[in-house]
């Protein structure tokens, strides 16, 4: 039921204070301030056997495991690996013999290319763990370990509530990973933990950016192609920024991590190019600022996506502003996954596509 929603997509926007908060409630222990794995008993994974961490996913979820390389490097010092399950499983990827851990992450648990590639590394003796929404679904079956994004079911075939409690759950899973390794303070765990069990609150106060977005999407609807850039953790959301806008809008999006500008796509900007910037005011704030001004230079449409401070600094070289409640950097890629999906949403909206069932798109892809 859409309710007083217009699309179901709409609807499962709005529900992300919900859908991250039920996640987040099934990982932070609020009261002991610790972060314990469902489903484990806090032994299933012993994380200073662990070596190297695979992750594998399809599209959306794919993105979501390139924002956890960040989380997982940061705070386990644990070597990454994240790889498009069709590419993975084709490839005889080299795998180690002991201590590898793959987790694959999936919404429907049933993509084709994820659980293939699930099943060849059980085939090749590695531990498996799945960040899954469908908990009866065969890839939550399989996995050795389920690690539930609890979403609710998602019937808009664009994903958005299911990526972001995947989000939350790889984002608590790489603290638990943390403290096992002994990489992560006590303090730190306290400090992660509690901006994670905020965190639905700071998406609340986002989507009250929803006119605003509205009000953009109809410029942003007459380009042909728009670009979005972001660095670090943005990067990824940069990605699935332009994914989402594509899928449901059809209009050409590309993500590139806003380093990569002068290395081939400044060559695209000119006044119809829209440039979607995600870029808080964090560490790498500076450098992002620098692209955005070579972009609004060469008379870019420049849109920043920051916070107070990042658009303060920004002054007025951005021809449009979205600004977030200011948060912690460790949760930040959650939380700037809101306004990406209300401007594709509202794009699509002005365009008149149908939001909810993009054509040629399926919401569970069962064959390769
Ligand atoms: C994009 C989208 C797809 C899915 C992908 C994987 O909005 O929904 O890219 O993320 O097909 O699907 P799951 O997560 O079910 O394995």
């Amino acid at each position: 039921e859409k309710g007083n929603y217009r699309h179901f997509m709409q609807k499962e926007i709005f529900e992300q204070p919900d859908s991250t908060a039920r996640t987040i409630g099934a990982y932070v222990n609020v009261l002991k301030q610790t972060v314990e794995l469902p489903g484990e008993n806090g032994h299933a994974i012993d994380w200073n056997d662990v070596t190297s961490l695979h992750m594998i996913a399809c599209g959306t979820a794919h993105y979501a495991t390139r924002v956890a390389e960040y989380w997982f490097e940061q705070v386990a010092g644990l070597p990454v690996k994240t790889d498009i399950a069709s590419e993975f499983r084709y490839r005889e990827p080299a795998l180690p013999k002991t201590g590898g851990l793959a987790l694959f992450v999936s919404q429907s648990g049933e993509t084709a290319d994820t659980l293939a590639a699930l099943r060849y590394c059980k085939e090749k003796g590695l531990k498996t763990a799945a960040v899954v929404n469908v908990p009866t679904s065969t890839i939550a079956r399989e996995a050795d370990l389920v690690l539930p994004t609890l979403a609710g079911p998602e019937i808009g075939v664009a994903s958005t509530k299911a990526f972001t409690a995947q989000l939350s759950a790889l984002a608590a899973v790489a603290i638990a990973a943390g403290r096992g390794r002994e990489t992560l303070s006590r303090d730190a765990e306290i400090r992660l933990g509690k901006a994670l069990t905020q965190l639905p609150r700071l998406i609340s106060s986002t989507l009250a950016l929803d006119e605003r977005i509205e009000k953009l999407a109809r410029d942003i609807a007459k380009a042909t192609d728009v670009i979005y850039l972001g660095r670090g953790v943005h990067y990824p959301i940069a990605l699935e920024g332009a994914l989402k806008l594509k899928e449901i809008s059809y209009i050409h999006a590309e993500g590139y991590a806003s380093g990569e500008l002068k290395h081939g796509p400044i060559a695209l900007i000119d006044e119809d190019t829209p440039v979607v910037f995600v870029a808080p005011f964090d560490g790498l704030f500076d450098k992002s600022l620098s692209n955005l001004q070579e972009v609004a230079a060469r008379r870019g449409e420049v849109i920043l996506i920051s916070d107070e401070a990042g658009l303060r600094a920004a002054a007025d070289a951005p021809a449009h502003r979205i600004e977030l409640p200011d948060c912690d950097p460790f949760v930040a890629p959650i939380l700037y996954s809101i306004p990406v999906q209300l401007l594709a949403y509202h794009v699509a909206v002005e365009k008149g596509t149908d939001v909810d069932q993009p054509r040629n798109l399926a919401k569970s892809v069962t064959v390769e």
